[in-house]
């Protein structure tokens, strides 16, 4: 199977047409074992295959079904290059050689560097070989209309499905560029270009796309891997603290659920680099990489989302419900900073975590200055549904994350076995310790 892949590859490549006939002849398909067929996308280089997957590919033939397995890899780069539209900066002219390009840049990222991207695609491509076009964001912006104005005017431009989009922006643009990209002509390639903390850890390291629909967020959207990321640290100077804050909490969740040592760095150095915007070439992009990297490790086994057990979906359970009660005033990253306290006080008052281990979490929350509460949002009630939710979302199992330790975690399959009681408990110990803090930090203003 190995060489028959290898060969395959190779074809492709080299634009040979593999004929199903060879496949079939070199595999030496088995009949029998079509029923063991997984849904799960095979040819995926998934790191750590199972053991419970035949491999095969070609096509499997029998009286009334055929069954066709291809052998399409998912390869993509993130590349760190600190400024990345200066003129002597040729990382993303290389990946865009000969095609056509358009570019989407959101309104605020075309505002402060409009003028230098503008100069970068004049020098470096000829200019009947691009199209810029600026597109609005923010969440309520992250909507069909919008893909269709990509697409639209993908398609004024003749963008044929060798050419390219890129997107410069934060989080919901790359999300809304990639969804484009999924569709148009039913498919091209294209490239991220975060220029947000959380695009750079988060959204650059996976391969989903999407927009908001009908009042749920991210509900339309698909897996569909760009060509390439390309994290600028130096678009972090820009970004307002708060926003950098959203970032910092999808690091903490990562150090969280499976790396301590990251946990301490940040406990060491996530003040300073709050400071430096975290885009200084200090120990902060460290712990930015090594988020990226724990982060990869977790989403590449499992690109697809065909197994709903999911570490990083730590933080992401009440969170949906926080951020569109509060009509996105709450933005994703504080959401999950909320729902992660949540979570390990829940994890705290079922005995999987230690109260000390909470503490130490909650003073590192404190010290970052990372959201733990929200009144307006966290009633107990409206969260207990969001588990219901989740439920109907993860395929009829809770898998809800608690922290055992901090760096490791664990799935609660059930909600019977979190319990509503517990869950008004938390909330309501997260409520005290929050008025405490306030009357602390601001005499109760
Ligand atoms: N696809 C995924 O795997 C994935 C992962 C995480 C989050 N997301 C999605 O990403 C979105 C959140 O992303 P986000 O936090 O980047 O939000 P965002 O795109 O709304 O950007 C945040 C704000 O920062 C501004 N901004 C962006 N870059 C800037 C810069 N360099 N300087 C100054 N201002 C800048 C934006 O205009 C915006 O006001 C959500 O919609 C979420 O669902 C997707
Ligand atoms: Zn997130």
């Amino acid at each position: 199977v190995n060489e028959l892949n290898s060969f395959a590859k190779h074809a492709k490549e080299e634009n040979v047409s593999v004929e199903s006939e060879d496949i079939k002849n070199g595999n030496g398909v088995k009949e029998d074992s079509l029923m063991s067929l997984s849904p799960k996308k095979i040819g995926t280089y998934t790191g750590r295959e199972s053991n419970d997957v035949e491999k095969w590919y070609g096509i499997r033939e029998s009286k009334n079904k055929i069954q066709i397995r291809n052998f399409e890899d998912v390869i993509y780069t993130i590349v760190t290059s600190p400024n990345v539209f200066t003129p002597t900066n040729h990382v993303l002219a290389n990946f865009c050689k000969g095609r056509k390009l358009v570019i989407l840049v959101s309104e605020t990222i075309d505002n402060l560097y409009g003028k230098k991207i503008r100069e970068y695609f004049i020098r470096q491509f000829p200019l009947d070989a691009f199209f810029i076009q600026r597109i609005k964001t923010g969440e309520k912006q992250k909507n069909l209309r919008n893909i269709e104005t990509i697409c639209l005017t993908a398609k004024k431009f003749k963008l044929d499905r060798k050419g390219l989009l890129i997107a410069v922006g934060g989080g919901v643009l790359n999300d809304m560029v990639g969804f484009a990209a999924s569709i148009y002509k039913r498919g091209i390639q294209y490239i991220h270009i975060n220029t947000t903390l959380v695009g750079q850890i988060d959204v650059a390291v996976g391969i989903k796309t999407a927009v908001n629909f009908n009042g749920t967020k991210n509900f339309l959207g698909s897996f569909y891997p760009p060509m390439a990321a390309l994290n600028d640290p130096t678009f972090l100077y820009t970004l307002p603290i708060r926003e950098i804050r959203c970032g910092l909490a999808e690091i903490l969740k990562m150090a969280i659920i499976c790396d301590r040592k990251l946990f301490e760095l940040l406990e060491q150095y996530g003040e300073v680099g709050l400071g430096q915007h975290f885009a200084e070439d200090t120990v902060t992009r460290e712990i930015i990489h090594r988020a990226i990297i724990r982060m990869v490790e977790e989403l590449y086994p499992n690109l697809y989302e065909s197994n709903l057990e999911r570490l990083v979906d730590f933080g992401h359970t009440f969170s949906p419900r926080i951020e569109v009660k509060s009509k996105y005033k709450i933005r994703h990253g504080e959401a999950v900073a909320i729902d992660m306290a949540i979570s390990c006080r829940v994890a705290c008052l079922l005995g999987y975590l230690t109260t000390e281990e909470y503490e130490r979490i909650v003073r590192l929350y404190m010290k970052i200055g990372l959201p733990f509460f929200n009144e307006q949002t966290c009633d107990a009630k409206d969260l207990w549904d969001s588990l219901i939710e989740i439920y109907l979302h993860r395929g009829m199992k809770l898998n809800f994350i608690v922290p055992l330790t901090i760096g490791a975690a664990d799935f609660i399959k059930e909600k019977e076995d979190i319990g509503f009681s517990v869950l008004q408990q938390a909330v309501s110990d997260l409520r005290n310790l929050f008025k405490e803090y306030r009357m602390i930090k601001f005499g109760g203003n």
